[in-house]
């Protein structure tokens, strides 16, 4: 798959692959890679990172019998929270990093799920499924890397069966702030890389559009940075006193780049949207 993927999705997957020796424990005994969603005081980053995964697995609708679809569903971690919450007939999730499905296939098994969960090798801008296959999309923390998004949202009404549900997390610029300004700032913060993809950087207006454009009705998005990532820089900056050392450090300066992304006009956003019948 590699050859046919843009450059910029080959460093998106250098980036998580470096990250996989980096992650630590920082989320317990589930292998989320998300911000979480604080709900109340006291919650561990893993219990924050189900939370989340539950908010759209509800915002999705997602019910027993259904057809789930899970794009850049990471280490698999949400697919499990989906497959035992929820009792769909069927999860497919699909990462772009091979090492996550490679551990995420040991994951899945350890929880005895590999006849409801399967995980592949995938591109979310050109999947391998027939039209109308699934009941419901779901895709947390992932589509502003997509190249594109506005290719991953056609793909993803090509797959989804007319009123199917589509229930996403994703961080765009918020209203008013200058696209150039916000991806000169995430080049500099990001040492040279830019994983927000440049084509990506549009205000929720705009993704309204996009999502209208490709065949989505009942469109919502909402703003939940004060729930996500602002909380969960909160959170590592306890994680790091608790760690303390060089290790406490690398936390604070994970904590502060995060900062400077939400400074720099970055939203988090819950979207929502129907397939029209
Ligand atoms: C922040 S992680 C979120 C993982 C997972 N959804 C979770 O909540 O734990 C972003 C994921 O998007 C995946 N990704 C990025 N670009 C992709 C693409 N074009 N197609 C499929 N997956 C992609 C990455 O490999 C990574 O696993």
């Amino acid at each position: 798959m590699s050859a046919s993927l843009s450059s910029h999705t080959q460093d998106v997957v250098s980036h998580y692959t470096r990250r996989h020796t980096e992650r630590g424990d920082l989320f317990g005994n589930q292998p989320f890679a998300n911000y979480g969603y604080w709900t109340r005081d006291g919650l561990s980053l893993e219990q924050a990172s189900e939370a989340l995964t539950e908010l759209v697995a509800a915002t999705a609708g997602l019910a027993p019998g259904d057809a789930v679809l899970d794009v850049g569903c990471g280490y698999g971690a949400g697919a499990v929270v989906y497959a035992k919450r929820c009792r769909p007939a069927s999860i497919t999730g699909i990462d772009v990093t091979p090492v996550r499905i490679e551990e995420g296939h040991r994951y899945v098994a350890s929880h005895g799920l590999s006849d409801l969960i399967t995980l592949g090798l995938g591109n979310a801008t050109a999947m391998d499924f027939a039209d109308a296959s699934f009941d419901k999309l779901v895709s947390v923390e992932c589509a502003f890397h997509f190249d594109t998004r506005v290719a991953f949202l056609r793909e993803a009404a090509r797959v989804l069966k007319p009123g199917g549900t589509l229930a996403l997390t994703d961080m765009i610029p918020r209203r008013g702030v200058d696209p150039a300004a916000y991806l000169r700032g995430e080049k500099t913060v990001n040492s040279g890389v830019v994983l927000d993809n440049a084509g990506n950087a549009y205000d929720a207006d705009v993704y309204v559009q996009h999502l209208r454009e490709a065949g989505f009705t009942d469109i919502r998005i909402d703003s939940i940075v004060d729930w996500t990532r602002a909380r969960f820089v909160e959170a590592l900056h306890g994680v790091a006193a608790r760690a303390g050392g060089e290790k406490g450090e690398a936390i604070l300066r994970s904590a502060r780049r995060i900062q400077q992304f939400i400074d720099l006009g970055e939203d988090y956003v819950l979207v929502a949207a129907r397939k029209a019948r």
